[in-house]
């Protein structure tokens, strides 16, 4: 890791909405309220708060309660009283080259329309639709059409498999399920519908499923529960205003399900006030939105980045956000700098494994384009090497374009330590916590660490983008963020850190059994349930190792069930269940099979065993293993 220090030039430092970092991060934690207070005050509400932050009830937090608003007041209706209305609130283009754009007033009659057809349909405030589409904007409009009318919207990642979809639609109790008949990918067809029938054969609670027609093949629709999202926007019950539902500032906007230790997917739950204000807040401030950029975000709207960053905190700040259909490299390595040279993006926002990925097709691709709208850069999603960050910072922001490389979690609902314009960079590190954000490296004991030393990442304070509770288990959010530290109350990260001498903090990994590939969340048990629910394989074990494009790659090790032999039929049969059961980002690079597992004597797998060896490393202290 390097220490060189990369400072911003006059231009950034004039240009910058926060123009001076110490006093003002100092003045935001010893008066959080004050300051979060300040955030809400650039938002319309129907009605102001009674309290910040109801603390009550903690870690339950009420932020902002007694207040009034929607979600969807801020994005959209705002912008709808003057002139505003006719800027491009986003810019859509397809995989197949297609594009859509949409002014504030046209993203109005979408969402109205979809809002009319939900209700019509009979969804009702409080309910939990599930949304599984493909990168189109329709997903947006279905997305901010549930938030209108007071349900919450569930959004299954498209990458998931009918296994998958069917546990989140069943946790959720969704009667309505959105999707499309399919999406493009690498310039294939990914046959949503299908995927989403079988989903439904498994999903009782399904009486409604409304699909859009993206990809045009022969899909089947079952009478009586499958509607045509194009016919319903013909019938009279689309058409018409739509009022905007007002809610409770603590009401639920939506879930999202995220990866924990155990098998079992976390349903998180945001809600419409303390979201609105953080995720608009950290966005204005990071990136130095104003209503003139065009911003975009080029992940997938299905995960949290997209949630706030591509459809929320943009519109709320009267941003033009881009969404895009597809991969990065194809059809040519060259997908994102056509995209920033024909829009003439001021901001991206990415991964550190798509930088990778494109890092490694040359220079040529970026230089063949005119880049020179950019003016920030921003990284998510995993500790970024120093390699990948140079190139971004030389190659594709020519040495002008500051990278904010933002840390925050699923939980945390939008990003907590991450530099704001005017922060010198270090090449790697996140830097430090942004205002109100009281973060902090601590042992065991909760004593915090000396510089340079490893330790626990611990958020020491409330701040409104918080989950408000896991659905259906408000004992599990306890237990896996608030009870580690429970006496002080503060928040378990999940993740290893350091803070060097200057005050930056340093994200080294998970502590848990969380694991990070190609930025995406997922659990070794969630793997290993997958691989151990294909007959031949009696008990299973997955590490990740380093993975030059994708940071890291998972590897299984498996044990067969007794009447099998190992074979690489065996192998590739095994792989396609995992594909099948959970999507291709948890398919494991690579199959081992063993005859047996180091456990510790309580029957615990011991993966840090399995991995030290797969490194050639010394496996350390040994004295719990069984055998
Ligand atoms: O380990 C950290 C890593 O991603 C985890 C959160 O994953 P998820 O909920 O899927 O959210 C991803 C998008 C925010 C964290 O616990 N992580 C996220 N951003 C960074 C990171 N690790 C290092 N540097 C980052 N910038």
């Amino acid at each position: 890791m390097t220490d060189k220090l990369y400072k911003p030039s006059e231009k950034t430092i004039n240009e910058a909405i926060i123009k001076e970092y110490d006093n003002k991060y100092k003045f935001s934690i010893d008066n959080s309220d004050k300051y979060w207070e300040e955030q809400a005050e650039y938002l319309d509400w129907y009605k102001k708060w009674d309290k910040v932050v109801d603390e009550s009830n903690a870690p339950f937090y009420k932020w902002f309660s007694g207040a009034k608003t929607n979600i969807i007041h801020n994005a959209i209706d705002r912008h709808l009283s003057d002139s505003h209305r006719n800027k491009l609130a986003f810019i859509w283009q397809g995989e197949p080259g297609d594009e859509r754009h949409f002014s504030y007033h046209k993203l109005d009659k979408e969402v109205s329309a979809f809002a009319n057809i939900l209700k019509a349909m009979g969804v009702r405030k409080g309910e939990i639709v599930t949304i599984y589409m493909p990168q189109i904007p329709e997903l947006i409009f279905a997305m901010l059409a549930c938030a209108k009318i007071g349900a919450a919207h569930s959004v299954v990642y498209a990458g998931f498999s009918r296994e998958a979809l069917a546990e989140r639609i069943k946790d959720a109790s969704s009667k309505v399920l959105l999707t499309a008949d399919g999406g493009w990918r690498r310039g294939k067809i990914v046959d949503l519908k299908s995927i989403a029938n079988e989903a439904m054969k498994r999903s009782p609670t399904i009486e409604v499923c409304i699909t859009v027609k993206r990809t045009g093949q022969e899909v089947e629709m079952e009478q009586n529960r499958d509607f045509w999202y194009h016919d319903l926007c013909a019938l009279p019950i689309a058409s018409g205003k739509c009022e905007t539902e007002e809610m409770n500032a603590e009401d639920m906007l939506f879930i999202l399900y995220t990866s924990g230790t155990t098998g079992k997917p976390k349903g998180i739950v945001h809600a419409h006030g303390g979201y609105s204000v953080y995720i608009s807040s950290v966005l204005r401030t990071v990136f130095d939105i104003k209503e003139d950029d065009r911003w975009w975000c080029a992940a997938d709207p299905g995960w949290i980045t997209g949630h706030s960053f591509i459809v929320y905190a943009p519109l709320i700040n009267g941003a033009t956000t881009v969404l895009y259909e597809g991969a990065p490299t194809y059809p040519y390595p060259d997908r994102f700098w056509r995209i920033i040279s024909n829009y003439g993006v001021n901001i991206l926002y990415t991964s550190p494994t798509a930088i990778r990925g494109l890092m490694r097709f040359g220079d040529s691709w970026v230089k063949k384009h005119d880049v020179s709208s950019l003016r920030l850069l921003g990284t998510v999603g995993e500790p970024i090497n120093p390699a990948a960050w140079e190139w971004y910072y030389n190659i594709v922001g020519d040495g002008n374009c500051q990278i904010m490389d933002t840390w925050w979690q699923t939980e945390t609902g939008g990003f907590m330590i991450s530099p704001y314009p005017i922060t010198p960079l270090k090449p790697g590190s996140a830097t430090k916590p942004l205002f109100g954000i009281d973060a902090d490296v601590v042992d065991e004991d909760g004593n915090k660490v000396k510089p340079g030393e490893q330790g626990i990442l611990v958020i020491k304070k409330p701040w409104p983008g918080m989950a408000q509770t896991i659905l259906h288990d408000a004992d599990r959010f306890k237990e896996v963020y608030w009870s580690k530290y429970e006496k002080q109350g503060w928040y378990l990260a999940g993740d290893s850190a350091r803070i060097d001498e200057d005050g930056y903090f340093w994200i080294i990994a998970r502590l848990d059994d969380v694991i990070k590939v190609s930025g995406y969340r997922l659990g070794t048990a969630e793997v290993e349930s997958a691989l151990v629910s294909h007959s031949s394989v009696a008990e299973a074990a997955v590490i990740t190792l380093p993975h030059e494009l994708r940071g890291n790659a998972i590897h299984a090790y498996v044990i067969l069930s007794q009447d099998y032999t190992a074979s690489d039929k065996l192998n590739d049969i095994i792989k396609e269940h995992v594909r099948s059961e959970m999507g291709p980002i948890a398919v494991p690079e690579t199959i081992k099979f063993v005859d047996s597992l180091p456990k510790t004597r309580s029957g615990k797998i011991m993966r840090r065993v399995l991995k030290a060896k797969a490194q050639g490393l010394d496996p350390g202290d040994l004295s719990t293993i069984e055998d």
